[in-house]
């Protein structure tokens, strides 16, 4: 369809139009490039057929709602320019041609109505572009203000404050209880050699006891690969006890020394076993400790840590490394030692017995390799390992000690 055209749009030059405005007359379903006639522009009104007055004003009429078509098309700043060109530039703008070929060589009955006709179309143009500048600047004012517009009423990001991991607190209380009695808190590698882990210890190759702890053996590589170290020669630690060896060769008594951290078995992850856990160890070494130092400790350290209305029992036990050795006990915090639930059930958690196995522990056996620059006759000394996981659990009811590994937040909001 060819829409009707303003016949004064074959005069005005459009071939100065740049390519990406034909679309504008696409729009308007013209087929303009098919009306332009060659300098068009230089066509006069009596070329046109224009005769009559009253012809005039739909001419004027007709440009003005092409330029404003024109003009709306322009939405940045820079089309706006090139609208200002395209219409009003000097040398062969739109009004420019229309001055040197409508009006000028208008005859004098014509004059006077392309003259007023061209004068409000200026008027019109004038205002319509005002309009267009102001919309076209506001819009990219809001563009850019609505980059950085801050939204106050948006609810904020609640970042949650983590806490210290359960085992970390129960270590602190630990610390704080050993501390309070004069022990002093040491820590030792995680790698070990099976000297301290084993032999030191009274505990030989072959010898049955290891069977319980087995053992990650580590190899020392080179980035090239090479292996460092011999078979067997270097393992994850066992048990904590190794740096009672260790604490031995560089202290003289008296020695009062807890080492927490952590300790690795290849052991199968259920609920109660985990290829890592938590032990800290006790040392104490000095003239004269007897059973009921050691005894009266254990005791204190247990009320503290669970109420003064615990009771404690030792069994007698078997550590190649203490002499004699003991497995302590405490009666159950939620049974209250009693062994029925609430319920009148058996108590789940003692399973009846209303007593809770805590930890090993036994004088220490002089035959230990650390003993050696000791004199047995004078000093004497009680050692323990307690496991952190278990005495959490103990104390919080937990049942799997898995839950201390999963990281589940669910489970560490539980202990803020
Ligand atoms: N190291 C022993 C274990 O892990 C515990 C223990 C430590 C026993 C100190 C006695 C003395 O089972």
């Amino acid at each position: 369809m060819v829409m009707p055209l303003p016949c004064g749009l074959a005069l005005l030059g459009w071939s100065s139009f740049e390519r990406s405005e034909k679309s504008f007359f696409a729009a308007f379903g013209v087929t303009y490039l098919s009306l332009m006639t060659e300098n068009s522009q230089e066509q006069t009104l009596a070329a046109l057929g224009v005769k009559q007055p009253d012809q005039v004003a739909p001419l004027f009429a007709g440009l003005l709602s092409l330029a404003k078509a024109d003009l709306n098309a322009a939405n940045s700043a820079e089309g706006f320019e090139k609208f200002r060109v395209r219409w009003l530039g000097r040398k062969s703008g739109v009004l420019t041609l229309v001055t040197d070929n409508w009006l000028k060589p208008a005859c004098k009955e014509l004059k006077p109505a392309v003259g007023q006709a061209l004068n409000k179309f200026k008027a019109q143009l004038e205002t319509a572009m005002e309009a267009r500048r102001a919309a076209i600047e506001s819009g990219a004012q809001e563009a850019v203000s609505a980059k950085d517009r801050v939204d106050l009423s948006l609810p904020g990001v609640i970042r949650p404050v983590g806490s210290r991991h359960l085992i970390r607190q129960v270590l602190q209380e630990i610390e704080d209880i050993f501390v309070s009695i004069g022990f002093s808190v040491v820590e030792g590698p995680e790698i070990e050699t099976p000297y301290y882990n084993f032999e030191a210890l009274n505990i030989p190759e072959f010898h049955p006891v290891r069977d319980d702890m087995d053992t990650f053996y580590v190899e020392a590589r080179r980035e090239s690969g090479a292996v460092l170290t011999a078979p067997g020669s270097l393992l994850l630690r066992t048990h904590t006890s190794p740096m009672q060896i260790r604490t031995m060769e560089k202290r003289k008594p008296p020695v009062r020394v807890i080492v927490p951290g952590k300790v690795y078995r290849r052991d199968n992850p259920d609920a109660t076993h985990s290829f890592m856990f938590h032990q800290i160890e006790g040392l104490a070494v000095d003239h004269d400790i007897t059973f009921c130092d050691f005894t009266g400790t254990i005791e204190y350290f247990v009320k503290q840590y669970f109420g003064s209305g615990v009771k404690t029992r030792f069994r007698p036990s078997y550590f190649p490394f203490t002499e004699p050795s003991v497995e302590f006990d405490v009666s159950c915090i939620f049974c209250g030692g009693s062994g029925s639930a609430a319920s009148g059930q058996t108590c789940g958690k003692c399973k009846g017995s209303g007593w809770i196995e805590l930890f090993g522990a036994g004088m220490v056996d002089p035959e230990v390799d650390g003993f050696v620059n000791y004199d047995a006759k004078k000093v004497s000394g009680f050692a323990f390992g307690m496991g952190m996981d278990r005495l959490s659990m103990r104390k919080y009811g937990i049942d799997d000690i898995q839950a201390f590994f999963q990281n589940d937040v669910r489970f560490l909001k539980q202990f803020p």
